[in-house]
């Protein structure tokens, strides 16, 4: 196969900077104790940040024509706000059709209560974006999306996580048979530091951890790219990436709000993110 790249976003979330706009010390210092960089600013309305931050990842990805963009989740931070999944696809029709868009659910598109699924809130999110898991292969390799948010809950979506394993099983058995890279994407990284760490709200829960990172790792997985913590972190299981990528939105650390490029080669992946306004001036595998 010939190496190519693609670029993966996350966390766009229209929404979140009126979230957090105009909150109060107290509820700043709160976040900060929690690890979460609140920055002060007056009360927001609407989501002309997100306008402006969404518009430049698409932007830049018309510039450098990766082989396909994927967003791992949090399009939106209101999961019943139509008008912030309408400004989502609005700006998404920008990109250059020649490059397909890949959507990865995240808690707040798809969590009823930005937590976890319903029925209902599955079906809403089927009917905007697509499957909220699926396996599609690009030049070679095989590609992975993951719905990060019937792994961490599945208690109020009966079947879907067994019905979601079983699909894993079988896209990697498949994926290992036609040789080639295989990648992975979810919303939530399976874990930031090690792979026993405990359950929180950052992680998936071990207990479908495990046989997830396991069957991934069993078929020779490169890597797992996830968002959700709208920061970097790049952590391993064995040879295997596990990497959180920072917002394209708003940032709840110091790393900027950006895109990461992703080189794919026959034996190897190789990432790197961007802030924007500093992207690559072209990506050279
Ligand atoms: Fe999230």
């Amino acid at each position: 196969m010939d190496p190519f790249f693609f670029i993966q976003l996350a966390d766009p979330q229209f929404g979140m900077f009126a979230r957090w706009g105009g909150e109060s010390d107290e509820v700043i210092e709160a976040q900060l104790l929690k690890g979460n960089k609140i920055r002060k600013a007056p009360p927001i309305t609407g989501f002309a940040d997100e306008s402006r931050l969404f518009s430049e990842a698409i932007s830049e990805a018309n510039r450098l024509k990766p082989a396909f963009v994927v967003v791992c989740g949090d399009m939106v931070n209101d999961p019943n706000s139509e008008a912030e999944r309408a400004e989502v696809f609005r700006i998404a029709g920008q990109l250059d059709p020649g490059i397909p868009i890949h959507w990865v659910p995240g808690n707040h598109d798809i969590g009823a209560d930005t937590v976890s699924a319903t029925p209902d809130s599955l079906r809403v999110y089927r009917d905007a974006f697509g499957p909220d898991y699926y396996a599609f292969q690009h030049g070679g390799a095989s590609f992975l999306v993951l719905d990060s948010i019937t792994i961490d809950n599945p208690g109020p979506v009966p079947g879907e996580w067994e019905a979601q394993l079983a699909f894993i099983e079988n896209e990697l058995a498949a994926a290992v048979s036609r040789g080639g890279p295989i990648v992975a994407f979810s919303h939530h990284p399976p874990f930031l530091k090690t792979p026993d760490e405990p359950d929180d709200y950052w992680n998936m829960p071990l207990e479908r951890r495990e046989p997830l990172l396991r069957l991934l790792r069993e078929a020779g997985a490169q890597a797992v790219f996830a968002g959700h913590w709208h920061r970097n972190n790049h952590a391993s299981y064995g040879d295997m990436h596990v990497v959180a990528s920072g917002p394209v939105g708003y940032p709840l650390g110091d790393d900027p709000s950006g895109y990461r490029v992703v080189k794919v080669h026959p034996d190897r992946v190789e990432h790197d993110y961007y802030g924007f306004g500093n992207g690559p001036d072209s990506v050279t595998l």
